[in-house]
């Protein structure tokens, strides 16, 4: 297929998932409007329709609570293909949104719209979008310092495996044995009725999913009284590397507009990061590795987001060639980088999820962190590998890491906008 053909096939997928003001990952498996997804849809939409960029990303925050929390998904209209729906949420707000949210990539996301439209000449007509936009990142980074940090390590502790992005990583397994699932209930899943069950998470990880959620009902989503009490507390790797990356995008942003009181408050926020970030890192692995808040134990799983650390920025030396050593040590197993989970871990599936499957939105973060910090070679054969998959198999959820299959939905939004904006 012509670069041509790809580029109408991605802009027909985020046309026809176009919902009228934001997109939907995919019509069938994800009928609403998912938080990380939207950010990189945006930089999707930006190569050929800035204003409907814009959009999406507003039509996000325009579901944001009162205390900054941005949920993770919006329910602009009810659709039964999907569990658990609003009603099993209860959050009680309007628009109908779930209770827990998602990797922070939209302050990046924002200023890479930002600095297209300056790039285009457009940025007098953005710029009262930006300003407005500003106001909304900053509440929502704030959120995570006060509720998703309790201890002020400048980790982010994720509340839920949901929370993360990567819904079954073996990260969340043994933090997730304490979560009481013998009043869960009867429930019918919708996405094995979509999909291949042997690409999804498994009953066991449904159930806890599903307490997580009842846990926070509960609560009545009071995001105090979860972080103080919640079964399972994990500092996610993934998320502590994508707010502190965020929050040096939002100071970018932050300076141009003039907003010197915020932009002092943003510096505190990533010199907090940068002084506790280690307590992620595992000696033993070698690796950035997510952490049990509740035992202190590293999960010791290299995992697709243990790569985030030069998308965070953390330019260390010696951790930076642990790093990479763990790349091409994977690089040599698999065919397409990053699988989620090391294919050496017993645990590795190729197909399933989280467990091995490539996502492009996860090599794009790696692969511009690659890039800013100088390893060429490395972002040169994340990225390759990256359009490759798309090149042969259309815009799937995921891809086997090995034989470059499709894995999950397909016509996925995502996937279309990474091609979109990184080919
Ligand atoms: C799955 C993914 C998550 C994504 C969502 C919608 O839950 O794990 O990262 O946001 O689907 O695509």
């Amino acid at each position: 297929m012509t670069i041509e053909t790809l580029d109408v096939g991605a802009r027909a997928i985020l046309t026809a998932n176009d919902r009228g003001g934001y997109t939907v990952p995919n019509g069938r498996v994800y009928p609403f409007q998912w938080n990380w997804d939207s950010a990189f849809v945006a930089l999707g939409f930006d190569t050929w329709d800035r204003d409907r960029a814009w959009k999406e990303v507003e039509t996000l925050f325009n579901a944001q609570w009162d205390d900054g929390f941005l949920p993770h998904i919006v329910f602009w209209q009810d659709d039964p293909g999907y569990f658990p729906g609003p009603s099993v949420w209860a959050t009680g707000k309007t628009p109908v949104t779930s209770g827990i949210t998602q990797p922070p990539v939209a302050a990046t996301v924002v200023r890479k719209l930002w600095d297209s439209a300056i790039a285009a000449d457009a940025d007098d007509a953005y710029r009262l979008r930006l300003e407005s936009l500003f106001d909304k990142l900053i509440a929502w980074h704030r959120w995570f310092r006060d509720y998703r940090d309790p201890d002020g390590r400048g980790v982010v502790v994720a509340m839920h495996p949901w929370e993360t992005g990567r819904d079954n990583s073996p990260e969340w397994d043994i933090p997730g044995e304490p979560i009481d699932i013998s009043n869960v209930g009867e429930y019918v899943r919708r996405d094995t009725g979509h999909l291949d069950a042997k690409m999804r998470p498994t009953k066991l990880e449904y159930d806890r999913y599903l307490a997580l959620v009842q846990y926070g009902v509960a609560q009545g989503w009071d995001h105090a009284k979860i972080t103080a009490g919640n079964p399972f507390k994990v500092a996610d790797i993934g998320m502590s590397m994508i707010l502190l990356r965020a929050n040096r995008d939002l100071l970018h942003l932050a300076d141009y507009l003039g907003r010197d009181e915020e932009a002092a408050e943003i510096r505190a926020m990533i010199a907090t990061a940068e002084a506790g970030i280690d307590w992620l890192w595992d000696e033993e692995k070698h690796s950035w590795c997510s952490r049990d808040l509740l035992t202190g134990r590293s999960s010791g799983f290299i995992t697709s987001a243990s790569f985030l650390s030069f998308y965070a920025g953390l330019a260390d030396p010696a951790k930076d060639a642990a790093m990479l050593a763990h790349l091409h040590r994977i690089g040599s197993k698999v065919e397409y980088l990053m699988p989620s989970l090391d294919p050496e871990d017993p645990g590795f599936q190729m197909i399933r999820y989280w467990r091995g499957p490539v996502w492009a939105v996860v090599n794009y973060m790696i692969g511009t962190g690659l890039a800013e910090a100088g390893f060429d070679a490395e972002a040169a054969r994340v990225r390759h590998d990256t359009l490759a998959l798309m090149e042969r198999n259309g815009f799937y959820e995921a891809y086997s890491p090995v034989d470059g299959s499709g894995s999950g939905g397909d016509d996925f939004s995502w996937t279309a906008a990474i091609w979109l904006a990184w080919r």
